[in-house]
């Protein structure tokens, strides 16, 4: 008789928790990836294709990226930096799982887009202020709270001057206290989504939509400008 097959999906659970566990907030992310591309485990948040909502904010916005550079961060199998490339931007997308990055690659060999390792609590210093866009989706969320006010102040400082910030994350609401937050994820506040905002990154638009797929989880999608 075969040994019975773990279900992948406990199996990701089960990886998040240990990392956790261990007071090692982010290396469960390239252990659930190198798992994943051996079939013993999924990777929850992979879709197969871009986000609904960076889709619609795209056909809303159409915005033109001739000439502009963008950045995807936590950009996991690369769904996301792909529509952003499609859109014209020269397109950065990182992870800081190398086996996420090698999964992109992989899912899109001819792809425009630069894939690489790097961690969003100490991006590459040249970055800085560098990008006519980025777009942040469920990266925040995955870390854990106390992490969150660092990751949020790397995603705005790597916005050029004139440039926007795309935001999109699970939302909780602000009365609910953290310590009542069982991640990951990590759910953003309206308080939270507001921080990214600085006294030249402003702003402009905030929505919040239920998720199609389960309408009683809510998402925001904020968008920012840099004077
Ligand atoms: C919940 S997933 C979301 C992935 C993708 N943005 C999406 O929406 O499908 C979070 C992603 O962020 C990456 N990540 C977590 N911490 C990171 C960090 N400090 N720097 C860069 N990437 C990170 C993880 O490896 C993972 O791919």
């Amino acid at each position: 008789m075969s040994e019975p097959v773990e279900d992948p999906d406990i199996v990701s659970r089960r990886i998040a928790r240990e990392s956790l566990d261990r007071d090692d907030p982010t290396g469960w992310f390239e252990r659930l990836y190198s798992a994943a591309s051996e079939g013993a485990a999924v990777v929850p948040w992979d879709r197969g294709t871009a986000h609904a909502q960076l889709t619609e904010w795209a056909e809303e916005s159409q915005p033109s990226g001739a000439g502009k550079s963008a950045l995807v961060v936590g950009a996991g199998t690369g769904w996301d930096a792909e529509l952003v490339a499609d859109l014209g931007y020269d397109t950065t997308a990182f992870d800081i799982s190398p086996s996420a990055v090698a999964a992109a690659q992989r899912n899109h060999p001819d792809s425009a887009v630069h894939y690489l390792t790097a961690d969003l609590l100490a991006p590459p210093p040249e970055w800085n202020r560098a990008f006519d866009l980025v777009v942040e989706i469920y990266t925040v969320q995955a870390l854990p709270i106390e992490l969150q006010p660092a990751a949020i102040k790397q995603v705005g400082e790597q916005v050029a001057p004139g440039g926007a910030l795309l935001v999109i994350a699970a939302a909780r609401p602000d009365d609910q206290p953290d310590e009542d937050v069982e991640g990951p994820p990590w759910p953003l506040t309206r308080t939270t989504i507001e921080s990214f905002a600085t006294s030249d990154l402003h702003l402009i638009q905030l929505a919040q939509a239920p998720s199609p797929t389960d309408p009683t989880i809510l998402r925001w999608r904020a968008e920012y400008l840099r004077d």
